[in-house]
């Protein structure tokens, strides 16, 4: 099929009207992000929708009418209720859309078998033109492929449909740019279902007290109803993974500039202040500042994220949910298939460094100084005695329980350690939950900064976390005495161990502080205390 590139002039208008009137489709342009109209009324011309945008038949749509009066003119709904009455006055025509029982003249592919239909008075001048000329209420989803974020400009429309419709009549870029607010009257208290640029603030101003549906914030469990059925299905996704990260502007900007220094396949999806201190590839979504214009920015930075090359995963400063934040943090956490990672609120100082340098020393002395230290080592013999870890040991190496249940430490270490791909297994299965124990306890600790005693701090995906990153080096030499006469084993074994590790050029280019321990413990205790101080003073 030939599609149709349309622009805003009467005769073009009148074209789209017809194609319509035909049982065609049109993507039009809207305030809020560009619908994909069939006639409302005509269940084959609706039915061609779900089939353009690979749209589950169960997801019901929005019809749209130019005027508040269209609503009772075309019998779309059994009767208004007053709070719909109010909610017209104060918020239509715009980026609102209310739920209410259902005319019978609505097809069953509109209301996908409900008994409640939604409706919605758009203000775009365009989109009001063409309900106008029409003279028809229009069903109109988000004129994207099904799961992709929606579309806010003509060209984003015509990258998903493109040869499936008839026409795109291009309106510019849409101005709110995140969906409209879809509130249901047929719950009491109302309830909203989807969070948009009109808040429920706003709308309690004007009907009194609302309630949000759980699903706006929260992932459904499999066993709950999805109120509004799109809610149930994952959105607004681009082929990279997307990952939240929710935490202050430091803890955010450190954490990708920590990660980018070890993996180029991450970049970040953040507010225009970061873009300058970040050193991956940067999508931004508007100022910190001012909501509105994120909201306009956000789908296209969504859409902008495909054309980075070698991108496989991107980390968004998560917004706080509350005001027009809602809206954003809805869209966000589902194009993130709810993941996210709490960045901590302590200040994190990472110390780590090669086998037989002197970390633990330098440990101790941190904490006979009355530093708080969090002890990698530690955390790992918490971590294996994890339910889940240890039935992912039992998956990956075989029968690894005593009889009485708890793990064999001495076997995994046997079966782990005996090939490098095992001790990646290793890793992999137990590094997530070590890192988490860690931040637990540095947010249950009394003090505001806390340090991280970690020999694989890097490998373990520690770093990110630390505000400053500590490497304690020394010479060859001393480091195979001092593993000599602590662990008891043949200078093979030593340097076997020694050459397994990150050599001193690693640690010099990823650490920011670095303690030479080459010399007497009075000279380390020195530099510890002097690292302890301009630490807490900081
Ligand atoms: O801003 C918007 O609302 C855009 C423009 C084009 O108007 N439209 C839009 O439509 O976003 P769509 O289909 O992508 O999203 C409509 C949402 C879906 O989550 C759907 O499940 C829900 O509204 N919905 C529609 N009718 C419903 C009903 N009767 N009961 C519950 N949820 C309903
Ligand atoms: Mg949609």
């Amino acid at each position: 099929m030939k599609t149709l590139h349309l622009h805003n002039t009467q005769p073009d208008i009148e074209k789209a009207a017809a194609i319509l009137k035909d049982g065609g489709l049109v993507a039009m342009p809207t305030e809020t992000v560009y619908g994909l109209a069939a006639d409302a009324l005509n269940g084959d011309a609706v039915r061609r929708i779900f089939e353009a945008k690979g749209r589950p038949m169960d997801n019901p749509l929005i019809v749209h009418v130019a005027r508040f009066s269209d609503i009772e003119r075309l019998h779309l709904v059994k009767s208004i209720p007053p709070k719909a009455q109010k909610l017209n006055e104060a918020f239509w025509p715009g980026p609102l859309t209310v739920i209410m029982e259902k005319g019978e003249v609505i097809p069953d592919e509109v209301s996908a078998g409900l008994d409640t239909v939604a409706i919605r008075i758009p203000s775009h001048p365009d989109a009001h033109s063409l309900l106008a000329v029409s003279g028809l209420a229009l069903a109109a989803p988000s004129a994207n492929t099904s799961g992709k974020p929606s579309p806010t400009s003509a060209e984003h429309v015509a990258n998903d449909m493109d040869g499936r419709i008839d026409a795109i009549l291009d309106g510019g870029r849409c101005s709110v740019g995140v969906e409209s607010t879809v509130i249901t009257l047929a719950t009491d208290p109302p309830r909203i279902l989807r969070p948009g640029i009109i808040t429920r603030e706003q709308i309690e101003a004007v009907i009194g007290a609302v309630e949000v549906d759980r699903a706006v914030l929260h992932k459904l469990e499999n066993n709950e109803k999805a109120a509004s059925p799109g809610m149930k299905y994952k959105h607004y996704a681009p082929r990279a993974r997307v990952i939240l990260l929710r935490g202050d502007d430091e803890s955010y900007v450190t954490y990708l500039n920590r990660l980018y220094r070890r993996d180029r396949s991450v970049a970040a999806l953040c507010y225009t202040e970061d873009k300058e201190r970040i050193d991956a590839p940067c999508i931004t979504m508007g100022s910190m500042e001012d909501e509105e214009q994120q909201a306009q920015a956000l789908f296209d930075a969504l859409r902008a994220v495909d054309k980075l090359d070698g991108v496989t995963t991107v980390y968004a400063h998560c917004p706080a949910a509350t005001g027009v934040g809602m809206a954003l943090y809805n869209r966000l956490i589902r194009a993130a298939a709810f993941e996210v990672i709490d960045l901590p609120k302590k200040r994190i100082i990472g110390l780590t460094g090669q086998t037989g340098a002197g970390k633990s020393e330098v440990s101790r002395m941190l904490a006979g100084l009355g530093a708080t230290v969090i002890s990698a080592d530690e955390a790992a013999r918490e971590a294996v005695e994890d339910a889940e870890v240890r039935a992912m040991l039992s998956a990956a190496f075989g029968d690894v329980l005593k009889a009485d249940g708890t793990l064999d430490r001495q076997r995994v270490a046997n079966i782990a350690f005996s090939t490098p791909e095992n001790t990646e297994l290793l890793n992999q299965i137990t590094h997530p939950k070590i890192a988490a124990i860690m931040l637990d306890r540095a947010e249950k600790a009394a003090s505001d900064v806390v340090f991280f005693d970690a020999s694989q701090l890097f490998e373990a995906g520690e770093d990110v976390y630390c505000e400053r990153i500590v490497g304690v080096v020394a010479r060859q030499e001393l480091r195979m005495e001092r593993l000599l006469s602590r662990d008891r084993i043949t200078a093979r074994e030593a340097q076997l161990r020694m050459s397994a590790q990150f050599d001193e050029g690693f640690f010099l280019s990823m650490c920011d502080d670095i303690l030479y321990n080459n010399g007497t413990r009075e000279e380390l205790y020195t530099e510890v205390r002097a690292l302890y101080e301009r630490s807490v003073s900081q």
